[in-house]
């Protein structure tokens, strides 16, 4: 087979970088490891900036997401007992987030996909890369006990935290920047009423709590839990009774309970890769960084690298030049380090680290007491909560 494009990764990178290069009449391929149902059943945040919004309206799958889609002008936060709404509307000059959980995101950009009869591979095994320093890339893999090769201009290593993509880069080439959190996220999704209409994260002595959602009728909640926590030691019941103990009363008081119907825990990771170009192969997405999902960047930032990454395709093939290309990792890197750098930050102010002593805990009551009662502080927080702009600094 020949492609322009190789897409390694068929989640919401992948995906989203199919639908907008189809657009622009570049044709590509998708291989990806899993089954489609197995991609679906993995349970993601989901908060969309504008600029992810707009990308599921550039490349014509947002019909659902705004029929179902929950627009959200503010978010609560929860210290010493007391609830405190940040109105990003008003703080940001009328922008919004939408609720639209990453799931249906990739459900509607694989449902676009096969309506435009394009091709994924689905189950492909042992896929490797191979001459992305040469002009003329391959990919292999493996399906039904064959070996098969894809012949393409480019490969796009959309293949997540543990893909082939960044393992087969030169390793004297390239740079990794890792933190690890001490602790990880517990989270269960549950066939009830959210608790309150916005989101509430919480920073309560026994921990982080966030109470966020699917829908009117879906909720997903999780609780800060040390690393050494197994999910099989986390009944419903426990999970619920913790999740109270760590809101306020009003919310302890209006908070639906009901079986869970996911469950799992989630460590917490600052990553990333520099660069994100190899030659002809690029990376996007969970394949070159990850955050720690407190502000909910991880999607939106996949999102925004793979506007960059079709812009720069596009411009190649259409206008002759390489400059998106050639610009694609310093593009990418500073907006992926300014929302590293959110989450990180947002992170600390909202968990608890025993280890930091009192002291610790006394800076973080003063930094979130200054944030919420100064106009500039909240605004702070406002303006990279509900993302900043693609042009940011430009
Ligand atoms: N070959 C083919 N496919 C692979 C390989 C491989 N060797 N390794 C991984 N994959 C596939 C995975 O099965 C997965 O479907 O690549 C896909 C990567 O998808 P994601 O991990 O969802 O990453 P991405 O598309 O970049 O989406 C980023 O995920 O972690 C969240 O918060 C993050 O929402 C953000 C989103
Ligand atoms: C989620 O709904 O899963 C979610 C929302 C906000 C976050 C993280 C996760 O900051």
């Amino acid at each position: 087979m020949r492609v322009q494009v190789a897409i390694v990764g068929g989640g919401p990178a992948g995906h989203l970088l199919g639908q907008l290069l189809y657009k622009a009449g570049i044709d590509a391929v998708i291989i990806e490891r899993q089954t489609g149902d197995y991609v679906l059943g993995r349970i993601r945040a989901g908060v969309l900036e504008q600029v992810c919004i707009d990308l599921m309206d550039e490349a014509g799958v947002g019909k659902r997401m705004h029929a179902e889609g929950l627009v959200h002008g503010g978010f609560d936060m929860l210290f010493k007992g007391e609830r405190h709404r940040i109105d990003m509307n008003r703080l940001t000059g009328g922008k919004n987030l939408m609720v639209y959980g990453q799931t249906e995101v990739t459900r509607d950009l694989m449902d676009a996909r096969k309506a435009a009869g394009l091709t994924t591979i689905y189950e492909a095994s042992n896929v490797t890369v191979h001459d992305f320093d040469t002009a003329k890339p391959r990919v292999r893999y493996e399906k039904d006990g064959q070996t098969h090769e894809i012949e393409c201009d480019f490969i796009a290593g959309c293949d997540g935290f543990h893909g082939v993509c960044r393992a087969s880069a030169p390793r004297s080439a390239i740079r990794e920047y890792e933190k690890i959190y001490p602790f990880g996220w517990l989270g269960i999704l549950s066939n009830t009423p959210p608790v309150h209409e916005e989101l509430i994260y919480a920073n309560s002595p026994r921990g982080f709590a966030l109470c966020s959602q699917r829908s009117p009728t879906r909720s997903r909640y999780y609780l800060q839990v040390p690393l050494t926590d197994k999910v099989e030691d986390w009944s419903d019941e426990a999970f619920w009774q913790e999740l109270r103990l760590r809101l306020d009363p009003e919310a302890r008081a209006k908070l639906v309970t009901g079986p869970s119907i996911e469950k799992s825990i989630a460590p917490l990771r600052s990553f990333v890769t520099e660069p994100m170009r190899f030659g002809r192969m690029f990376l996007a997405g969970d394949a070159a960084h990850i955050v720690p999902p407190t502000g909910a960047k991880g999607l939106n930032l996949a999102a925004t690298d793979v506007k960059y990454l079709s812009s720069a395709l596009i411009e190649f093939y259409q206008d002759k030049t390489e400059a998106g290309i050639d610009n694609y990792s310093e593009r990418c890197l500073r907006r992926i380090w300014r929302a590293e750098r959110f989450s990180w930050w947002f992170t600390g102010l909202m968990h608890r680290f025993p280890e930091n002593g009192e002291i610790g805990q006394k800076f973080q009551e003063a930094e979130l007491d200054y944030l919420i009662h100064s106009e500039a502080g909240a605004r702070s927080v406002a303006e990279n909560y509900v993302g900043l702009p693609l042009n940011f600094g430009e």
